[in-house]
């Protein structure tokens, strides 16, 4: 079972001022791999507090994957690839990668995410932009390759030459 923590970077959702669909979106989909939500928190777009709450989502709670929502492009309050950079010690950019390629072929307004992954001792951290549209097709880029990162990144032996597509 993959422990998941969630968190919504949202000025409005954190004021109560926008309902967040985004963080519920992201629940509903992670149940296909058998992973579980234990964690969700909305919060605002502010460097500091995104850097303390990943922070505790690793070093406290040992969760094994955090997916953030939100707070990933141009915008003068869009802080969490800057934050998450200072949380991870290794940057896994193959994954942001992918999922920017593969939306460019939905919107060519992917290429405006600055979104990033990397881990933090036995936990890996992956930006998704913030609609819950965006949140679908990022996710389901990565969702089957993501049991396995999280095995090998456990030193669990994971099998690397399994089949495509089987995780
Ligand atoms: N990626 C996908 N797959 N689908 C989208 O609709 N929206 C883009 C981009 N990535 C989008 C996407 C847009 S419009 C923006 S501004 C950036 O993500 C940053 O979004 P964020 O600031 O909500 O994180």
């Amino acid at each position: 079972m993959i422990r998941v923590g969630v968190l919504t970077l949202s000025d409005k959702g954190a004021s109560g001022d926008r309902k967040d669909e985004s963080g519920p979106t992201i629940k509903r989909i992670v149940k296909s791999i058998g992973a579980k939500v234990e964690y969700y928190k909305v919060i605002p777009d502010d460097k500091e507090g995104i850097i303390k709450e990943l922070k505790k989502q690793v070093d406290d709670l040992g969760l094994d994957l955090i997916l953030t929502t939100g707070g990933t492009g141009l915008s003068p309050r869009d802080f969490t690839p800057d934050a998450t950079l200072e949380v991870i010690e290794r940057e896994v950019p193959g994954l942001a990668e992918a999922m920017r390629a593969k939306s460019l072929k939905k919107t060519s307004r992917a290429m405006l995410t600055r979104g990033l992954a990397g881990t933090r001792a036995n936990s890996l951290i992956v930006n998704l932009p913030g609609s819950p549209k965006a949140v679908r097709e990022c996710l389901e880029v990565i969702l089957d390759v993501l049991p396995h990162a999280i095995e090998i990144l456990q030193g669990r032996g994971g099998e690397c030459g399994r089949a495509e597509g089987k995780g």
